[in-house]
């Protein structure tokens, strides 16, 4: 997770919350950096825009909110043995599920990343995104920004 507080962010007023769509992104540039603000579930997420498998702009891709994700049961595919003995992977009758989401998926080759880790949950991208830290103030959305892309002294 790479949210940093203190000295080193600065909050700053991105946008407005009635600017980003319920399940939709959206893109800001602020001083070096690529910016996406997420709208997931109600509740607001910070990141990198850039997906780090090859630099598609995250705020365009797909959101999926908090849910769980059950695995196809085993005994419907494949069929189990004439016997009735479990496959070796689970039992016939074991809910297998895990939480899912918030997520965000890459529009150009289909990864996923965590919206509150920034973890990449889908291949093909391994690395993580940049999360920022995001508070809403009345309907103000601020992000804190790591100074280093505030700086723009030696930018061209
Ligand atoms: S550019 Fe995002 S998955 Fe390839």
């Amino acid at each position: 997770m790479s949210t940093q507080t203190g000295n080193d962010v600065q909050f700053i007023r991105i946008c407005d919350i009635k600017d980003v769509s319920a399940e939709k992104g959206k893109s800001f540039r602020i001083g070096k950096l690529f910016l996406a603000v997420f709208h997931s579930d109600g509740k607001f997420f910070a990141t990198s825009d850039i997906c780090t498998h090859e630099h598609e702009l995250l705020s365009e891709g797909w959101l999926e909110g908090t849910h769980m994700e059950y695995l196809p049961r085993v005994d419907k595919y494949p069929p189990l043995p004439p016997s009735g003995e479990a496959c070796g992977f689970h039992a016939p009758d074991d809910p297998v599920g895990w939480l899912v989401g918030p997520t965000v998926e890459c529009p150009r080759h289909g990864a996923t990343f965590d919206l509150r880790t920034g973890e990449a949950k889908t291949l093909p991208a391994s690395e993580p995104i940049e999360v920022f830290a995001i508070e809403i103030k009345g309907s103000d959305v601020m992000v804190g920004i790591p100074v280093q892309y505030l700086d723009t002294a030696g930018s061209h």
